[in-house]
């Protein structure tokens, strides 16, 4: 069997990803074969492609995509979660460069699915599970985050901080968000976030401080990193917490030195890699998608695998706010 794919042969800008037919084997004991329905675009895809992720790729061809929602195919042996027809999602935990989403099929390892929640589509299942994984695993389980605490969400944005601001809330605690300029400022308002801080024209810190009484945020939830992350410290209360999630940023992250608080460096893979993560996460996303307090915020939508250079470079461009989402 053979499927279409999206593969790079070199590293570059969104011009290197090509359509590709490749062969498709089928699938061996304890994997599962999908036909793909949707993919969510992820920056880590674009850094990836452009030689700025934390792994490199294999060229030529790698191939490519964290995040995709569709429907079991066929199921290998001893594989008893899944059966032909049940709808998934990829639960991105995975080496992107040979497990890569991007195709019309792929087989992958079950533990690299999760069941798609009822009445989640394809195209607002593609776009749940990373963003909200992130955002519960960052927040909730690596920073601590409770009712009545605050949390600056700095590139709230992004399709983590649209879904970070929704995590928030459903726990709640109230969320700062911060984006660049005034541009994102109502679509960040609209999602429910009390408080937005446009940095470019308001001092994130004072401001903050001020939202706070002075005393300070509980939580920072940040994926720029760079120099910026020391300053971030001083939007913290005595002994909050930090947490790095990315590096926007790709200068080196300086230490804030507001002691006494904590940094936390977030790595999704390590919650979503083990079956008990997997289910936590699947637990608080079910409920929230169920009773509408999480929504996967959609950006843009386009359609076909040719497609993806143009969702990268709308990545790239930064004007978007949520998820970027191809359908196949
Ligand atoms: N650690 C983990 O496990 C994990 C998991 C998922 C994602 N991530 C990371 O999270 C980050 C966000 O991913 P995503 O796919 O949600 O991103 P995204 O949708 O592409 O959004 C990024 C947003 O961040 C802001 N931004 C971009 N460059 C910036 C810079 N240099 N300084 C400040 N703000 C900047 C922009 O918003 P404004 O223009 O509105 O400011 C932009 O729209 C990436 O770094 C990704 O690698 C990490």
């Amino acid at each position: 069997m053979t499927t279409k794919a999206v593969l790079f042969h070199e590293i570059g800008g969104p011009e290197v990803l090509t359509v590709e037919e490749i062969a498709l084997p089928a699938p061996a004991p304890g994997e599962v074969r999908v036909r793909v329905e949707a993919v969510g675009v992820n920056r880590a895809e674009a850094l990836f492609r452009s030689g700025g992720y934390y792994y490199a790729p294999t060229l030529p061809g790698s191939r490519l995509g964290y995040e995709a929602a569709g429907v079991v195919e066929e199921v290998g042996a001893g594989v008893e979660g899944y059966a032909p027809g049940d709808p998934v999602l990829a639960a991105a935990n995975f080496d992107f460069g040979v497990h890569g989403v991007y195709a019309e099929r792929v087989v992958l390892p079950q533990e690299y699915l999760v069941r798609r929640p009822t009445g989640v589509d394809a195209v607002a299942g593609a776009a749940a599970w990373l963003a909200y994984s992130t955002a519960y695993g960052g927040m909730v389980e690596a920073g601590g985050l409770g009712p009545g605490d605050h949390v600056v969400i700095t590139g709230a944005s992004s399709g983590v901080g649209t879904a970070a601001i929704q995590t928030a809330l459903r726990v709640g605690a109230i969320p700062i968000a911060a984006t660049r300029g005034p541009d994102k400022r109502a679509a960040l308002l609209a999602l429910g976030a009390p408080h937005v801080i446009a940095t470019d024209e308001t001092d994130l810190v004072e401001e903050t401080r001020r939202i706070t009484g002075g005393r300070g945020a509980d939580l920072v939830f940040d994926p720029v990193g760079g120099p910026g992350f020391a300053r971030l410290g001083g939007a913290l209360r005595p002994e909050g917490t930090a947490v790095l999630y990315g590096w926007l940023d790709p200068r080196p992250a300086e230490l804030p030195m507001q002691w006494p608080l904590t940094v936390r460096g977030y790595a999704n893979g390590a919650l979503v890699r083990t079956p008990e993560g997997r289910a936590r996460v699947a637990a608080f996303l079910g409920a929230g998608l169920r009773d509408g307090s999480l929504a996967p915020v959609i950006g843009a939508v386009f359609d076909g695998l040719a497609s993806l250079p143009e969702a990268h470079r709308l990545m790239e461009s930064n004007s978007h706010t949520g998820k970027i989402v191809v359908r196949v």
